[in-house]
Order: C-alpha cells, then structure tokens, then sequence
C-alpha cells in the first residue's frame, strides 16, 4: 500500500453515525452485528496512502464512503459523525489530533480540496478574477495588484480563453466548466502539497470532463503536488492515475497500481466493476444502479461487506474482515477467497 512514502497516509480509519433506530442483529437470515450504541461503523478500518508527486485515484461507488474519508481528511465531519478510531498522517501529524486552528492553517496552506459542486464553492457575488487574486493575496501575501495579474495569468493556463475578460465576470456568467476550472485555479493558487478532488467533473458534458481530466493531469506534472481523486468511474481512473484504491460500503476491497488492477483485478467486487466498464466500452447501455442494495444490510455485516452480493462467498466472509494482503508488487486485497485460492 506504500505505505512507507506516501504524503498522505490514512490508517484503519472508522467512521461512525447514529443509526436511524434499527437493530441490525434482527435482520432476519443475516448473521449481522448489532449497532452498538445506536451507531453503525459507515467507514469500517480504511486505510490507504496517496503517493507523494503522483495521482491516486479512489474508486466505488455512490455511497461507499469516498467522500466520508475526504471530509474527514480536511476536519469537516459533520457534528454527527464521530471518529472511532485510526489515524490521518500527513507530513509527520496526525491530522485526526490537531485542534481546530492548526487544521484551518493546513487546510488553507497544505491541503486543498474540490468538492463536487463547483458553483456553490464559487462565492456568486465576487468576480471571479478577484476569487483567484484573493487566493494570492491570502495564500501567498502578494499585494493586490500583483495578485490580480497572477490570477488573470493563472486562469489563462487554465485554458480559459480570454482570460482578461472572463476574470471580470461573476460565477453565473460563466458556464460549469469554465467555474470548474476557475476553482482549480483557485487551489493551484495556494500551492497545496495535496489536492482532493471529489468526483469534480459531476454534472458537466462529457467532453468538457475530459477536459478537466486533462487540466488536472497538467497541473499535477506542472506542480508536482499529490492529488487524491475521487470518482465512481474506472474509466477515468484508467486515464489519469498511477495507483488506486478501492472501496465498497465503507471498506477498502483492493489498492493497485492502475495497470496492474486492469490486468490482474483480484477482488470480485473489484472485477465487477471492471466489467460493467467493459460494457460501457461496447457501448451497451447499462442503468447506473448503485449495487450497494440496502445500508442496513450492508455496514452490519461483521465480515466482508461485499459478502452478501458477492457470487464467489464462503461461510467465513460472513463472519471475519479479511486481512488486506500484498498479492503482487504494490498490488493489496481483502478477500478470504484469494487466500483459498492460493493454498490450493
Ligand atoms: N450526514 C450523514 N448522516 C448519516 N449517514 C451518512 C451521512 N453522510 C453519509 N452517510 C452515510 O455514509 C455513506 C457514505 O457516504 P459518502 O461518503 O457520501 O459516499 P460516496 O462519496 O462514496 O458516494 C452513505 O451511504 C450514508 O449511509
Ligand atoms: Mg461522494
């Protein structure tokens, strides 16, 4: 998992919310665990690194927990939610220890995120050149001329054509992508050593997507930063990472260099994925239907969270977490089934 070098390293992670009144031990047929206290474990031991100068990539998905992990990276947990346990390391602390000023001045300095609704990020009454020179002025301690100029110049590289001009208009002048890329700009900005970027392309046309793949690829070489990026789409993972992490209901099924995972996808929730991606490449429509059938069901079982949709299931997957395990060269995953696999 590369453990060793990452910038950010998050550590058996757990995550929980109060659960909305149901006991899962008496969901009948299911040897489920109980919601201890009123709460269910929504991120069940998570824990991956995202590699220093590079793109990783986190997959699954809607509603296994992607964004979850992210807002706990950045301290923004809503009050409900409650860390039972793990770390976040990032440059030697452990962000889950800081108070709330320390985590302000990394969120502003060191870490940057995309979230996914651009527009909402933008502040609607503030022209938008005047957003990106406020970033350098805060971040970087430029005076205000200087900073207009190196907003206009940055939003230029954004491939936003004439940027003098567009740096004069106010959020809803401008069309998703354009705003999507002012954002980007906005973070680059601050020269965050790590950039989350949560599915942040959600809403815009396809080709304008790409686009935004394509910036976030260049501005990565360009700054060598880190970037974490989030999408329910493999597709986009096989463009633009080096190495990726999976996730279903809250736990991390397989973590692999991109290559690697495509040729060699050892998870079975994993190879699933894989094949509706295959699909889609046939052009064959497929519903985008979240597998993750029924949150009850699923975050109570004390095994492996896949066990009840998964076609290949022992006994034992009910019952026990499989251990992650280092298959091949960078390449982990949790399945009881590899291990029977192997002794055979
Ligand atoms: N505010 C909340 N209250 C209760 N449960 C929540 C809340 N936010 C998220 N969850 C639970 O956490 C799960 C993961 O959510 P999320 O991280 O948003 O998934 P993803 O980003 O992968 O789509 C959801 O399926 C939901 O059960
Ligand atoms: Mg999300």
């Amino acid at each position: 998992m590369k453990q060793d070098h990452g910038l950010l390293r998050i550590e058996n992670l757990s995550v929980t919310f109060p659960s909305a009144g149901l006991v899962l031990s008496e969901i009948e047929g299911l040897r489920t665990g109980p919601a201890r206290d009123g709460k269910v474990t929504i991120l069940d031991e998570v824990s991956f690194a995202v590699g220093r100068n590079e793109i990783t990539g986190l997959v699954g998905e809607s509603g296994s927990g992607k964004t979850l992990t992210s807002l706990t990276v950045m301290g923004f947990l809503p009050p409900s939610a409650q860390v039972t346990g793990g770390h976040v390391w990032f440059q030697g602390m452990d962000l889950l220890r800081l108070g709330e000023g320390e985590m302000q001045r990394i969120r502003g300095q060191q870490i940057a995120m995309i979230f996914q609704s651009t527009r909402s990020a933008l502040n609607p009454l503030m022209r938008v050149g005047d957003q990106v020179a406020r970033a350098y002025q805060i971040q970087r301690g430029m005076s205000p001329a200087e900073a207009y100029q190196q907003a206009v110049e940055i939003l230029g590289r954004m491939d936003i054509p004439q940027a003098e001009r567009r740096a004069r208009a106010y959020p809803h002048q401008l069309s998703g992508g354009m705003c999507q890329r002012v954002l980007i700009a906005m973070m680059i900005a601050c020269e965050p050593a790590l950039l989350i970027a949560d599915e942040p392309t959600t809403g815009l046309d396809v080709t304008i997507q790409a686009q935004i793949f394509e910036l976030i690829k260049d501005v990565q070489k360009a700054t060598e930063a880190s970037i974490l990026l989030i999408t329910h789409d493999l597709g986009v993972i096989a463009e633009t990472c080096r190495y990726v992490v999976v996730m279903y209901a809250g736990q991390v099924m397989e973590t692999a260099p991109v290559e690697s995972l495509f040729a060699r996808p050892l998870h079975p929730y994993t190879q699933r994925l894989l094949q509706s991606v295959l699909r889609v490449d046939r052009a064959v429509e497929i519903p985008q239907v979240a597998m993750i059938p029924s949150d009850e069901v699923t975050y109570g079982v004390v095994g492996c969270r896949f066990a009840p949709r998964c076609s290949l299931v022992l006994p034992r997957c009910w019952e026990e977490r499989p251990l992650i395990r280092e298959w091949g060269p960078e390449h982990w995953a949790a399945c009881h089934r590899l291990d029977v696999a192997n002794c055979e």
